[in-house]
């Protein structure tokens, strides 16, 4: 028998990152001490507190039970107070937050929940590869809004054709911004909310990178904006801000209409979280977070550390303003790919090329601030040894 996979899968975009881990495998395989800058896996481990915590629930047989299908009334009011505490603003526990296995497939869920096959949703390019796996995979249509360093990193509003913004049903939004560091405003966040009204467009922002921010600057939640809730959810992921990437555990907030489409969804995909997961997830919301502090600090300390050796070796690149990722442009005379693939091969340094987060990436390679300083400028001087750059 032949066995074929479905129009969906078929449709799914080419897979960068896995394609990449096997070169990288390979050279490693070889003997090559590779400096691997080029993914967004959070390097620290979780703080103790929450670890105990984990350790605790553990041992409650109530955790060895299924779990309520949208998740325990405790973790929602804790995101609750959370919300309430970091940005001031009110949500309601039982209509306004669904728990995720993680943000990202938050993003899947709500292109599933709003798009038929043929609807269109705008999405930032360069920007996270998933927004378009989850358009593909629902068979919808997208225009981008393209993300210009001359604007800052984001969307152009005034500057979207008016038959894109007519017929966009969905959009994305993301800061701080993966791939490119940039952070957002209140102000910004209200004129999306006031094109998104305009235009009819449901607005998703993620969140993904909340806490990371740099030179003391806090990062204003989407729903802050006056408006916000009544079109637009936020993605809350606790992988980078809590270091909790394998722990799988996010979740969406703001529009009740769209959160329940999220949970009626999930009812029939899933049970929720095992609530060990939960129980950690709240202790981490819910106490004081210094840990978060020292994360955010440690990330400042090689964002300055790898910019400042860059640009000794004659790169003039610009800091990342939050994330810990750097957007750094490429030299003269090499396209994003050939660009990473030299690095690759001749000083072993893994980085992510710049098209790989869609067509205006190009010209620039992603470099993720995940390993220690040293290693940060061990890699700095590989790079210094290929004289690419004016001293
Ligand atoms: C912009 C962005 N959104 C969402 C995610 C997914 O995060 P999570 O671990 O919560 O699924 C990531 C992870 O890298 C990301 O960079």
């Amino acid at each position: 028998m032949e066995i074929k996979q479905s129009d969906a899968l078929k449709r799914l975009p080419e897979q960068f990152f896995s394609k990449w881990n096997g070169r990288i495998k390979q050279l490693e395989a070889s003997g090559y001490d590779v400096i691997n800058l080029g993914q967004g896996s959070p390097d620290l481990p979780t703080d103790e507190r929450i670890t105990d915590a984990l350790r605790h629930a553990a041992l409650d047989p109530v955790n060895h039970q299924y779990p309520p299908y949208r998740g325990f009334a405790y973790f929602k009011k804790g995101i609750v107070h959370f919300y309430r505490r970091k940005f001031n603003i009110e949500l309601n526990d039982e209509t306004e937050v669904a728990i995720l296995f993680g943000s990202r497939i938050g993003i899947f869920h709500v292109v599933k929940a709003l798009l038929n096959p043929g609807d269109y949703a705008l999405l930032p390019d360069p920007g996270y590869p998933d927004y378009l796996s989850s358009i593909r995979l629902a068979d919808a249509r997208f225009d981008v809004m393209p993300l210009a360093q001359e604007n800052r990193f984001l969307p152009d509003y005034d500057n979207i054709p008016i038959e894109q913004a007519k017929r966009a049903k969905l959009m994305f939004i993301n800061y701080p911004n993966n791939p490119t560091g940039a952070v957002a405003s209140l102000p910004f966040f209200e004129k999306t909310v006031d094109f998104a009204k305009r235009n009819d467009i449901f607005v998703v922002h993620d969140f993904a990178y909340e806490a990371i921010c740099y030179d003391g600057k806090k990062h204003p939640s989407f729903l802050e904006a006056e408006g916000a809730k009544e079109i637009g959810i936020e993605l809350y992921s606790m992988s980078k801000t809590f270091n909790m990437a394998g722990w799988r555990v996010g979740f969406a907030v703001g529009n009740e209409a769209v959160i329940e489409m999220i949970n009626k969804l999930q009812d029939h995909l899933f049970i929720s979280l095992f609530g060990g997961i939960q129980y950690a997830a709240t202790e981490a919301l819910l106490g004081s977070q210094p840990f978060v502090d020292r994360l955010v600090k440690t990330y400042e300390q090689r964002r300055n550390t790898f910019i400042n050796h860059l640009q000794k070796i004659g790169w003039n690149v610009d800091p990342p303003q939050g994330t810990f990722f750097a957007w750094l442009k490429v030299p003269d005379g090499y396209s994003s790919e050939q660009f990473t693939n030299m690095l690759l091969e001749k000083a072993h340094v893994a980085v992510a090329s710049g098209d790989w987060f869609g067509e205006h990436g190009e010209g620039y390679i992603r470099v993720g601030l995940l390993a220690p300083e040293e290693r940060l400028v061990e890699a700095v001087h590989r790079i210094a040894k290929l004289n690419l750059f004016n001293k």
